[in-house]
């Protein structure tokens, strides 16, 4: 089974260029499918959920072409069945994006729901109410959610809590829906922005994206374009933490600075220095850690997906530090896996009490989670002696070659799959 072999206490030194945004690419990559015209796509992160979703859209029918590792060109007019059943896509969240495409573009779609997750119990309720509300039929059976409408006809939404998911959803079906929309409490994430920008590249009319209230005036065909994703933010953070929890001097290339600033605002408060240029940003971590707390909120709060990085620089820092995790029930499973690596943190409920050590020591575990998995290297990478981590396929789900450009930053860190490799790995680094 792959692994990554880690020896630690290098720090991480250099610059390291940001993929695509995952969570920008995979709905857009659903919404593609919204025009009989051809979409090309530049920037598309080369990654688990993305290639398992182009999978899942071939079968359909969509003519899915890489012409480069980070371009794709999508063709959807030969699209024969609505029906979306494909075994993988139970595994991953983003399979739910399809509904809201092939509803908006056929009136009806079948799509395979997406399973259980190892971060909580994550509903589905806010993309059915606003189905619904556009006049769609949604019943969910054999694991499946179907849906259809002979009209959809703009509606007022007001959306009970802030999801990401429901309200690029829902504002793909509205966009070829009868009439006006209004989404109220609409998620502001950037990847919600970058799908307006995309859909309205094809055609669609959507106003207030970034915003609370997103206005939308259905069309009735979209065209084909050409458009690049945005930069991933919880890539480009997940190594601005891994300058901080190694003592080192990292400068993310090809990001917006203004999507890191609530990540920036933390570093600087837990003692970093960030620099800002046009489209990189540069974090020194030359102090030690101080404490700080958080509370993971929507955007443009502290990203939920960047928790565990976070939690995992804050087990170093001096004094005691609150972490609270507001968005999902069940974010700290990692902690007994950081536990056996020698942090102090205490889970009540949904907040981690750390008490911050001076060093963590390298273990063998496994990773919990994609953003759990990728803050564990990232404490190995600081931690005392050798570390193994397994289940690194959950890591592969969202961060293209993470082992390949922290290699890139001085890290001593292979990708292993046998024990005979692990011990090879031992007998070089010491
Ligand atoms: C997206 O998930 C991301 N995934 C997640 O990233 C990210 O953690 C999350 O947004 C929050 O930023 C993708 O974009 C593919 P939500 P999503 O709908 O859309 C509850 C990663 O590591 N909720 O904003 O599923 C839900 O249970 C992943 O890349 C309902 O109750 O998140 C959760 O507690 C992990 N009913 C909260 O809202 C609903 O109908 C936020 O969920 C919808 C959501």
């Amino acid at each position: 089974m792959e692994q990554y072999a880690i020896k630690g206490g290098t720090p991480l030194v250099g610059e390291v260029e940001i993929g695509g945004a995952k969570n920008a690419a995979l709905p857009i990559l659903a919404a593609a499918v919204m025009t009989d015209e051809t979409v090309h796509l530049d920037n598309i992160p080369d990654v688990r959920d993305i290639n398992v979703l182009l999978g899942a859209m071939e079968a359909i029918g969509v003519i899915v072409r890489r012409e480069s590792r980070h371009q794709v060109t999508i063709n959807a007019a030969n699209i024969h069945n609505l029906i979306v059943e494909d075994d993988n896509m139970r595994k991953i969240r983003a399979s739910y994006y399809l509904i809201g495409a092939l509803l908006g573009k056929y009136r009806k779609a079948e799509v395979t729901l997406p399973g259980g997750c190892d971060i909580g119990c994550r509903g589905i309720d806010q993309h059915i109410k606003g189905f619904r509300a556009l006049g769609a039929e949604v019943v969910l059976e054999h694991g499946m959610i179907r849906t259809h409408s002979d009209r959809l006809v703009g509606n007022h939404i007001y959306m009970d809590l802030v999801s990401v998911g429901a309200t690029i959803n829902v504002m793909m079906a509205a966009s070829m829906a009868e009439g006006k929309t209004i989404i109220e409490n609409a998620a502001k994430e950037p990847h919600v922005v970058d799908v307006a920008n995309f859909l309205n590249s094809m055609g669609a009319n959507i106003k207030g994206a970034g915003t609370d209230v997103i206005r939308i005036k259905g069309v009735s065909k979209f065209h084909g374009t050409d458009y690049t994703i945005v930069p991933d933010q919880i890539e480009a953070g997940t190594f601005m933490f891994g300058a901080a929890i190694t003592h080192g001097d990292v400068t993310v290339k090809n990001v917006i600075p203004k999507h890191l600033e609530s990540i920036s605002a933390k570093l600087i408060e837990i003692g970093c220095e960030v620099m800002e240029e046009d489209d990189s940003v540069r974090v020194v971590s030359s102090k030690p850690l101080r404490r700080t707390n958080v509370k993971t909120l929507p955007y443009p709060g502290f990203p939920t997906d960047m928790q565990p990085q976070i939690t995992v620089a804050l087990g170093l820092a001096e004094g005691t530090s609150i972490v609270t995790e507001s968005i999902y029930e069940n974010r700290f499973k990692y902690v007994d896996e950081l536990t056996r690596m020698g942090a102090n943190i205490k889970v009540e409920s949904s907040t981690a009490i750390i008490d911050g050590v001076s060093k963590y020591t390298g273990a063998d575990i496994s990773a919990p989670d994609l953003r759990a998995g990728a803050a564990l290297v990232l404490a190995m990478l600081s931690a005392e002696g050798f570390s193994t981590i397994d289940e690194i396929k959950y890591i592969q789900r969202g961060y293209e070659d993470f082992h390949l450009k922290l290699k890139k930053l001085g890290a001593d860190i292979e990708l292993v799959e046998s024990e005979k490799d692990v011990s090879k790995f031992k007998l070089r680094a010491i």
